[in-house]
């Protein structure tokens, strides 16, 4: 994070340039067991001595996991948990929160059931635990890895302090169409980014050892290629080439798995026609034999038992597909503990295939040191920390991406802001709304403990500052999803209630900002329940009036900062358009009114960058910067151009640009970076030194230089295309990165390593391969990098 104003180093200039090398080195290739732990002998040995010990119905019991809390689908209902648990019926519980309930479930596992096996708790920390950072998507907007361990490692140990051992996260599917409101879990549209991040997630969680008292056991999530549900719909099937589920879509789970995670969860969806939970390509070909994975399986909520509804069979033949394929634990789908044992005992289930899956169940508690350690220390209510709301405040403060910061006549940038504004007005729903800068998908989580943006910036202006909510995020004319946000909300806040006649607040908040310098506008979507899962949408623009208070504000031409809070990229086209400063906030968690404060007034100096590419048009989704060619390209594909209008008979829209408004890996800053001299060590590499030797076998490198006043941190990219191939390859696609803070008029040589891992591509025989080509290289501050060098591979 940048201090502008502590910036001590002023216009100094280096003449020699600094070597920044290594930037972050792609996912390894193979090895033999991604987690030793979970592989030792010892460990082994216990499972195996237990395993013999256990009944059949024991052992299916340990397969069986039920939610004691919250529902996100069907539940299995009329269960007496108390009474399965000491049967030893039970081996995983979710949405159990807190010490005393999870103590409470524990002593009976441990003290009544005939082997005393433990539950393990499972739950949904997903952007923190009790101190709620921003969401996944915004935290790979930071494309610091650092960040997104930090998160895992503070939610970690928030969540094993209640008991809890096993987070549902990361979720690392490939998100190319922000319809889909799962986006905002993910780390975005690209695979790279994904599986950096992926790794830092899993790092953060399991610290290398799950055995230690504050790690959990990661699950990444959601196996597989969830996120290319057709049109965007939630739960719908994807249908994709073994080529681009390969290339682009397994990448980051693989890279979860390389990094240890412990346990997979499975997809909702089908995959080719079949259903992820019951697959055995994805299930065992895939993550069991190629890529070594031996911690378990879960399938997703109800997902056994929704196999029916894919129509492959009833409840048993559905319970065996999902246990046979690789499925080993059934989440609330109430199927493997009620028809599994039937099945084995006439022989239609082989007791070794439950044996295996109980297996990679009991070593993956052994290794959490469950047994030993069972229990969670009741403390008194917990509030976050100081040190714990600093690091949320630091990482939301890197998450931000500014989209546009365009002069004002007379005025000039208006951001960072300055005190010198007589009055500053905020205004719009999400100004003071803590329930939805919370964000989604937060179980633990307490909008109590968020600051907002009105608090703080009222801290920091006093009665320079003007306020007016302007409108609610829905109206009354979104009655349909006013009802189903009503109901999933009711049990934590009425927060999502509409601002009652919208017209009238609206004109009370254009009133507010004729008696100011500059506006803030605060918009968003609602995060909570209309983001996240089943939270589809067909249109992306502001929910509610929220479109027709910008409108009226931005016609009492004073000037405009829109500060933008939501999970996914929404439609801001109109806005890009008529407003001078947009930045883009995501769902920044409990420090949102300090992080956006911090930016807002140049404490900060945003060094975001886009993780997903904002559309000008619902219509161009999936839309995504990693394209393929084709054989009649538009002019401006790949740059911000607009179309030439003469052009008909090519790839494009006839009623808007295919180019994004705001590209991946987009962002401003405060200050100006240039780049010049790219350059490779060497221009020629022959082509076997590239596919014999998985080092580096060249490096490339650019000068980056702070050409502005100010100091600031960039993320420095570099895209490769392959520009002859056997297979075709993306326009562009991102091979590395790394974040540098450059003082003003300070140069520093930025270098990343090229080698197999960069070059690679999967051939149509589904192999990873080389062949001979030039590579165009490109490096710069985000997908419409120009700094252009390149790299012949030859015979
Ligand atoms: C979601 C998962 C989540 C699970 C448990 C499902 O509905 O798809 O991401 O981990 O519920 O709450």
């Amino acid at each position: 994070m940048t201090k502008l104003k502590n910036c001590a180093i002023r216009n100094a200039v280096f003449l020699l340039p600094l070597v920044v090398f290594g930037a972050i080195a792609a996912p390894s290739q193979t090895r033999s067991t991604p987690n030793a732990q979970l592989a030792s002998k010892e460990l082994n040995a216990r499972v195996d001595a237990l395993l013999k010990k256990m009944t059949l119905e024991e052992k299916i019991g340990q397969t069986v996991q039920y939610s004691a809390g919250f529902a996100t689908g069907p539940s299995a209902s009329n269960l007496t948990y108390d009474e399965l648990v000491a049967k030893g019926q039970v081996g995983s519980m979710l949405n159990v929160v807190g010490a005393e309930r999870t103590n409470h479930y524990q002593h009976i596992a441990m003290e009544k059931s005939r082997l005393h096996i433990p539950i393990l708790f499972g739950l949904d920390v997903i952007h923190g635990h009790r101190t709620i950072f921003p969401v996944p998507l915004a935290v790979a907007a930071s494309w610091d890895p650092e960040a997104a361990e930090t998160v895992a490692r503070v939610a970690a140990e928030e969540a094993r302090a209640d008991g809890i051992a096993w987070v549902f996260s990361p979720m690392v599917d490939i998100a190319r169409d922000p319809r889909w409101g799962r986006i905002i879990e993910s780390n975005g549209e690209d695979p790279y980014l994904s599986s950096i991040l992926a790794r830092a997630w899993v790092k953060g969680y399991q610290r290398g050892d799950l055995s230690k008292p504050d790690s959990v056991a990661a699950c990444v999530k959601h196996f597989a290629a969830y996120g290319a549900a057709i049109a965007g719909r939630d739960y719908n099937a994807v249908d994709m080439s073994e080529l681009t589920l390969r290339q682009v879509y397994l990448k980051p789970y693989r890279a979860a798995v390389d990094a240890g995670v412990a346990t997979v969860m499975t997809s909702f969806n089908s995959i080719n026609g079949v259903p992820a939970t019951a697959n055995p390509f994805t299930l065992t070909q895939i993550l069991r034999k190629e890529w070594r994975f031996d911690g378990f399986v879960v399938s997703d909520w109800g997902a056994v038992a929704e196999l029916k509804n894919h129509a492959i069979g009833d409840g048993p033949t559905v319970a065996r597909k999902a246990l046979e394929a690789g499925t080993d634990m059934d989440m609330e789908g109430d199927l493997y503990g009620t028809v599994i044992a039937e099945q084995v005992r006439s022989g239609k289930i082989p007791e070794s295939v439950v044996d295996e899956a109980v297996r990679r169940i009991l070593r993956v508690k052994f290794a959490l040191g469950l047994f030993d350690r069972p229990y969670a220390n009741v403390g008194p209510a917990y509030t976050p920390t100081p040190q714990r709301r600093e690091a949320a405040r630091k990482v939301a403060g890197e998450t931000m991406v500014l989209l546009k910061n365009d002069p004002v006549e007379g005025v000039g940038t208006l951001l960072p802001l300055t005190t010198k504004a007589r009055k500053v007005a905020l205004i719009g729903p999400m100004a003071d709304d803590a329930l939805d800068l919370l964000g989604a998908w937060t179980v633990a989580g307490n909008p109590k403990d968020v600051i907002t943006l009105k608090s703080s910036l009222s801290e920091r202006l006093g009665d320079k500052l003007l306020y007016a909510p302007g409108c609610g995020l829905l109206s009354g004319a979104d009655e349909n999803i006013l009802k189903s946000v009503t109901f999933a909300s009711a049990a934590k806040s009425d927060a999502n209630e509409p601002v009652p006649d919208d017209n009238k607040t609206i004109e009370d908040a254009v009133e507010t900002a004729r008696k100011a310098d500059v506006v803030i506008l605060a918009l968003g979507e609602p995060t909570n329940w209309m983001e996240g899962e089943a939270a589809s949408r067909a249109h992306l623009g502001f929910t509610g009036n929220q479109e027709k208070l910008l409108e009226a504000v931005v016609a009492t031409s004073k000037p405009v900062i829109l500060v933008v809070l939501a999970g996914r990229p929404l439609q801001l086209k109109w806005a890009s358009e008529h407003v001078p400063a947009i930045l883009e906030a995501w769902s920044p968690g409990i420090e949102a009114g300090p992080a956006v404060a911090d930016v807002l007034f140049g404490d900060v100096n945003p060094s975001g960058k886009l993780p997903s590419s904002f559309p000008r048009s619902v219509g161009q989704e999936p839309l995504y910067y990693a394209q393929t060619p084709t054989g009649r390209p538009a002019h401006g594909d790949l740059s911000r151009m607009p179309h030439d209008a003469a052009e008909k008979f090519v790839s494009r829209y006839m009623d808007e640009q295919n180019s994004a408004l705001f590209p991946f890996g987009w962002g401003l800053s405060y200050t100006r970076f240039s780049y010049a001299n790219p350059a490779v060590d060497r221009s020629e590499v022959p082509v076997r030194e590239v596919a014999d030797n998985h080092q580096p076998v060249t490096t490339v490198s650019v000068e980056v230089r702070n050409t502005g006043s100010v100091a600031g941190t960039e993320v420095v990219q570099l895209y490769l295309r392959n520009t002859e191939a056997s297979v075709e390859q993306p326009l562009r696609e991102l091979k590395g990165f790394t974040r540098i803070t450059l003082a003003p008029g300070e140069t520093k040589r930025v270098s990343f390593p090229l080698g197999f891992d960069e070059l690679n591509f999967y051939s149509a025989d589904l192999k990873k391969t080389v062949e001979p080509t030039t590579y165009d290289i490109w490096l710069g501050g985000s997908s419409l990098a120009t700094a252009k060098t390149s790299l012949k591979i030859v015979e």
